[in-house]
């Protein structure tokens, strides 16, 4: 019986290991030269956490079943949840603001396709505790400083960022109500991938309104620009006010020298229901990808999951779209060396020798591989160049006489006797 893998889910072989560990270690660096803190949630928790909160487009994703014990579960789809709920367990001891960051497996039930899997790696980094928007500007210039050291410049990605705030005031301009207005923002978020024609009409149909005006809605999503929020909200009753956040953070990202990735556009909603105020998502210039990392603020969490009120903001960036990305762009770095040396013992009598020699070179941090059985000296050398290895050292009875050994430099071609006791300063070279 063959049993294949579930559709979805990867298998990472050492290629694929190596470029998610690239990933994860730029993910951690920046996070690092940011000062934030790692942290880890369960990947099993109680259903009620998502039911609650994400909304239902998260929900209905859900790997969900009744445990053994008879408890209503879920697999995490996200980290969010359960950072709240971290937080709120503890939030009179944690010194604010809190800056954590972590990197989940997290698993979504969505239609596989190019970009998205039933499962990811994703790096989170939230700010808890601070709710002025030179938090906010902190964790957009962080993706894009995973962006710069990942190779890529403002001409291979952008920052698009809007304000959920914003796009509620111009709704209330446009007449929306407290019910309407959750139906204009899904409709919004789909402008991208979906046709306007069909989109008004959905909207028009969800929210009574006519299809004119459901036309004037989805219109929101598509000003670009910190001026032209500006003359728009000047028609609204709460006025330019309401953009000030968000001009702030701009004007912050600004000043950290990094204008040039960022673009105001009104048509990033973001599709999770708990987000109150900025949010964002980074994307290729090229788009054809889909986002390379989406967040926001989500100031109503923490209470609502039963804790104190504390302000909060965070992106979650997987590791599939910037994978693709980096693929796409040659930016994948070369695969590590695997072995450094390969210890070449020319009869069975020269195994002791290797093995000593071995673990004294492991000792020095040198890579060291041999045969794990007697073999030809050919069929070493034959393993140590396939490996490849840079060095091969030939263990003989001759060499062990006189207290040397012959180093190969396999990718030069040329050899050398090494007295035994300057080997790993030769081989370290
Ligand atoms: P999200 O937009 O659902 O946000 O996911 C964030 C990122 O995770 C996406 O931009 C994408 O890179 C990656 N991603 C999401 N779904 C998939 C998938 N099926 N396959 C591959 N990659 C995927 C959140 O999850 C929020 N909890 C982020 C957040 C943190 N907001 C505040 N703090």
């Amino acid at each position: 019986m063959k049993v294949q893998g579930l559709p979805g889910f990867r298998d990472f072989y050492p290629e694929e290991t190596a470029l998610r560990n690239h990933i994860f270690s730029v993910w951690r660096d920046v996070a690092q030269r940011y000062g934030f803190q790692e942290y880890e949630g369960p990947p099993l928790e109680p259903l009620e956490l998502y039911v609650k909160k994400s909304g239902e487009e998260i929900v209905g994703q859900l790997y969900a079943f009744e445990d053994r014990g008879g408890r209503q579960v879920a697999l995490r789809p996200e980290m969010t949840p359960s950072l709240a709920r971290m937080v709120a367990a503890r939030s009179q001891a944690l010194k604010k603001p809190i800056r954590w960051f972590s990197i989940p497996q997290v698993l979504r039930y969505e239609r596989p396709q190019r970009g998205r899997l039933r499962e990811h790696y994703q790096l989170n980094m939230d700010i808890i505790g601070e709710s002025g928007p030179l938090a906010d500007a902190e964790l957009i210039a962080a993706t894009i400083d995973i962006m710069r050291a990942c190779g890529l410049s403002s001409s291979d990605v952008k920052a698009h960022i809007a304000d959920r705030r914003i796009v509620r005031a111009l709704l209330d301009g446009h007449g929306l109500n407290d019910d309407q207005a959750p139906e204009a923002f899904a409709h919004i978020d789909k402008l991208e991938r979906s046709r306007r024609e069909t989109l008004a009409e959905s909207l028009a149909n969800a929210t009574g309104i006519s299809r004119d005006a459901a036309n004037d809605v989805l219109s929101i999503g598509e000003i670009k620009g910190l001026e032209a929020i500006n003359t728009a909200l000047s028609d609204t009753p709460s006025g330019t006010e309401v953009g000030e956040g968000l001009t702030a953070c701009v004007e912050a990202l600004e000043s950290m020298g990094l204008g040039d990735f960022v673009q105001v556009d009104l048509g990033i909603v973001r599709g999770l229901a708990y987000y109150t105020g900025i949010v964002f998502e980074l994307f290729d210039c090229a788009g054809s990808l889909r986002a390379i990392c989406g967040g926001g603020r989500y100031d109503g969490l923490l209470s609502a999951l039963g804790g104190v009120d504390l302000p909060a903001i965070g992106f979650g960036m997987g590791d599939v779209v910037l994978g693709e990305l980096l693929r796409d762009r040659n930016l994948i770095p070369e695969l590590a060396r695997q072995v450094d040396v390969f210890l070449v013992a020319v009869s069975g009598q020269d195994t002791h020798h290797v093995l000593e020699l071995g673990q004294r070179l492991r000792k020095s941090g040198l890579r060291v591989e041999y045969a794990l059985k007697q073999q030809s000296i050919a069929k070493q050398l034959k393993l140590a160049a396939a490996r490849p290895a840079k060095f091969a050292v030939i263990c003989g009875p001759d060499e062990r006489a006189s207290g040397e050994v012959v180093v190969k430099d396999l990718a030069a071609g040329t050899e050398e006797k090494v007295a035994l006791e300057s080997l790993e300063s030769v081989l370290s070279d």
